[in-house]
């Protein structure tokens, strides 16, 4: 942590303290100042890394010459992969079957880092940027509160929204430094797991999404003539090795990611239920959350019975549910989760996937744990099964069926 100088002016007393999540946009750069005017609190500005795309300056030193008391930036990456994004895979979590929550299941860990925080700090406060329409503001809110529930929040552009503009005028009356963009017609989130955009063009569900809000994948017409393929290889249920070379987490999903992306793999067109009752038409961009769910999906097709499969599959749309609405922390997940951990013994081997122009196959899989038995399946010589073994099971299968058809006939002849 490094410590903002003193203003010249010395404080007569101490001020309570907020933990301010901060990006160092516009928004969160602008919200020191204004936090400390309008609320009277000393802000401490704490940059969470998941992934994100890194600013062109050095955004803590900015945040204390802006007049944060304290500026911090969080390495968070390995924890988000393994304490995060890992069990939401084992759980082949996506909201609606189409989203694969990279934002949402963010949320959580920066919840748990703003709120270390403001506990270490004595803060009695936590402020984000979220505004009254999204989901994230309950995810914060929500977050904050199973964890620690003295602590209040202030969520400046809910409560007092204002326009870009209004913004970039307060920051020049106000000497704030802000690092002024192009600015983009999308509202963007991003992070190891994928990338989410929203606003601008693409409030309106009929049009094709426009070039510019793809930036993590290649333009599926333009991506290589050549497939690729990819060699994923799990261990519990946990991605360890890409094309034969074992990497940590993170490595695992960037490498994935430029490979996927490369070939246009991970473009998603949404129309989304937001917790709050709003339908919004939303893209995503997540090369290596797709490419990694769908290789899992089909080793859990290898290794898994039937039942497991079927019933795994009302607890990964809990599970995803639970990751959509803000609810991380409550008991329900660690529950459910356990139940998926189970499962997820078995979840070791390897699978093949080809990427090509957007699309991806799995065209290979094998594990020690396979259940699959080429002697019951094969048609051609070495077939173990029992053919005549067929006949009684079919006839005790279709018992019931054919019980009521004759109780039927019956009936209609009287
Ligand atoms: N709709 C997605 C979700 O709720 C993404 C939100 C993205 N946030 C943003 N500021 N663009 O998880």
């Amino acid at each position: 942590m490094v410590s903002g100088k003193s203003s010249g002016k010395e404080i007569e007393k101490e001020r309570d303290r907020v933990v301010l999540a901060y990006s160092g946009g516009l928004d969160t750069s602008v919200a020191i100042r204004w936090i400390q005017e309008n609320y009277g609190l000393d802000v401490i500005a704490v940059s969470i890394d998941v992934g994100q795309p890194p600013s062109d300056d050095d955004v803590i030193a900015r945040a204390l010459r802006n007049g944060a008391i304290k500026a911090e930036l969080v390495d968070a990456k390995k924890e988000f992969v393994e304490e995060y994004v890992w069990p939401s895979l084992k759980a082949n979590a996506m909201y609606q079957n189409v989203y694969p929550l990279s934002t949402a299941v963010a949320r959580p860990l920066m919840v748990k880092k703003l709120v270390e925080v403001a506990e270490r700090e004595g803060a009695k406060y936590i402020s984000h940027g979220c505004t009254a329409k999204g989901n994230d503001q309950v995810r914060f809110d929500a977050g904050i509160v199973a964890l620690n529930p003295d602590l209040k929040v202030i969520a400046p552009m809910r409560e007092c929204p204002v326009t870009r503009e209004e913004e970039i005028e307060y920051a020049k009356e106000n000497d704030i430094e802000i690092i002024v963009k192009k600015e983009s017609p999308f509202s963007r989130d991003e992070n190891l797991w994928g990338a989410s955009c929203e606003c601008g063009a693409l409030e309106d569900p009929w049009m094709e999404p426009p070039q510019g809000v793809w930036k993590k994948t290649a333009d599926p017409e333009k991506a290589p003539d050549t497939p690729e393929y990819v060699e994923i290889e799990f261990e519990n249920g946990v991605p360890v090795a890409l094309n034969g070379k074992k990497m940590d987490g993170v490595e695992l999903v960037a490498s994935l990611e430029r490979i996927a992306g490369k070939h246009g793999v991970g473009r998603i067109d949404h129309v989304e239920d937001r917790l709050i009752g709003i339908k919004s038409r939303e893209t995503y961009e997540c090369p290596a959350a797709i490419t990694l769910i769908a290789a899992h999906r089909a080793l859990e097709g290898l290794v898994l019975s039937r039942d497991v499969i079927e019933y795994k599959r009302g607890i990964e749309q809990k599970v995803s549910q639970i990751i959509y609405d803000g609810l991380w922390f409550d008991s329900l997940r660690p529950a459910l989760m356990a139940f998926v951990d189970e499962t997820q013994k078995v979840v070791s081997g390897t699978v093949r996937v080809k990427l090509y122009k957007g699309n991806y196959t799995v065209v290979g899989r094998k594990s020690e744990n396979s259940l699959y038995d080429m002697g019951l399946s094969t048609y051609s010589e070495g077939d173990t099964f029992d053919h005549t073994s067929a006949i009684g099971f079919i006839y005790c299968w279709g018992l019931p069926g054919r019980t009521a058809a004759n109780v039927r006939r019956k009936q209609s002849k009287k």
